[in-house]
């Protein structure tokens, strides 16, 4: 089992990331061999400010750390470090194909109507995480459940290459396959975390409005605020969690206690059933304050110290070199480039 995952900087590192991505990292880092990059090339499809882009890679660095992941049991280090990943997407582009990029649901929503004036790299963007996790042969990649599309891309085009260059990888390999399908792991306390403003739309880092997330980073007066904000409808809590489907801003809550806490929110509701929202916020807010604050100021504590990243983040990239780079000569040696 080789897990390979990714974040990536562009500022807020923020609830929905740890509770659908992070705690699941950590917790497969004492059973399997993993790599979790700061994905900072995914990060500038679209418009990064150059004088803070460093400061975000570090900010995901120490979000990693503070939350438990170990330097010495994990991989860390950022995507641009290790040329490879750029190479390889390269070649994979050349294997995906047009119709399949065109279904991706996340460009639409992040396009929108302003289409032609995206990067092609917004556009291209899930190539370069199939060459993410291609490029260690990763066999499970944990992430919530908006990737899930991006990871079937990564199969496909795992497959196709398997398929096309079949006689090559015979001939040099004496193997069937070259490639392996990854996995995705969608298994983190809560898949989809959503805005606290709207229970249709998922939290997001770079939704305009900082109230419709909570950021690892915040202090504890506006997590306070942030909760005692968030959108809700007027009914009291019911005793049943089926009855929650249809009240998406209820059912973000109760989910977000009942991961932070480690609990199904089947379990949880009955400790609110019957009461008011208040009840439900002001025990939201004491845990988050509990749990999530000392996180931040973690953060916070090893942001502060630069070398101690860098030289993670170094370290890291050296071991993931080694990993990538006899992956990328032989695929080459695949396509007859050497
Ligand atoms: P990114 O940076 O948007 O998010 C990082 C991780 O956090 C999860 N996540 C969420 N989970 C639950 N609820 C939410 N509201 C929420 N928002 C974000 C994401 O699912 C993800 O697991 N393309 C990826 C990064 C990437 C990658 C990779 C991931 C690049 N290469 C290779 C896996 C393997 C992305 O933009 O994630």
């Amino acid at each position: 089992m080789r897990v390979f995952s990714g974040i990536q900087p562009s500022g807020n590192l923020h609830l929905g990331n740890y509770l659908g991505a992070i705690v699941n990292f950590v917790k497969l880092q004492n059973n399997a061999e993993c790599i979790y990059c700061v994905v900072d090339l995914h990060s500038i499809t679209v418009w990064q400010d150059p004088s803070k882009l460093q400061k975000n890679i570090y900010e995901i660095t120490a979000g990693f750390i503070a939350s438990g992941l170990d330097p010495e049991k994990s991989i860390i280090f950022n995507q641009s470090k290790v040329k490879e990943h750029a190479e390889l997407s390269w070649l994979l582009n050349c294997v995906a194909r047009v119709g399949w990029l065109n279904r991706m649901t996340q460009f639409k929503e992040k396009a929108g109507k302003n289409k032609e004036n995206m990067s092609v790299g917004l556009y291209t963007y899930p190539i370069l995480m199939a060459a993410d996790i291609l490029a260690y042969k990763a066999t499970h990649v944990p992430v919530g459940e908006d990737q899930k599309q991006h990871i079937e891309l990564s199969r496909d085009i795992a497959q196709k290459f398997n398929i096309d260059f079949k006689d090559r990888i015979q001939q040099l390999y004496n193997k069937d396959e070259f490639f392996i399908l990854p996995e995705p792991l969608i298994s983190g306390p809560v898949p989809r975390v959503m805005s606290l403003r709207d229970g249709h739309k998922k939290m997001s880092s770079s939704e305009i409005s900082d109230m419709t997330r909570i950021n690892i980073l915040d202090e504890a007066d506006l997590i306070a605020n942030k909760i005692k904000k968030a959108k809700t409808d007027s009914d009291s809590i019911p005793d049943n969690y089926e009855l929650v489907n249809d009240r998406p801003e209820l059912k973000n809550l109760l989910s977000i206690y009942a991961g932070v806490l480690g609990e199904s929110p089947k379990k949880i509701i009955e400790d609110f059933s019957g009461k008011q929202f208040s009840h439900l916020k002001t025990s939201l807010t004491e845990l988050l304050v509990e749990r999530i604050c000392p996180i931040g100021n973690e953060m916070k504590k090893i942001m502060s110290d630069k070398s101690y990243i860098n030289n993670i983040l170094n370290n890291g990239a050296s071991k993931a070199r080694e990993i990538s780079e006899p992956v990328l000569v032989e695929t080459k040696k695949i396509i007859g480039l050497s």
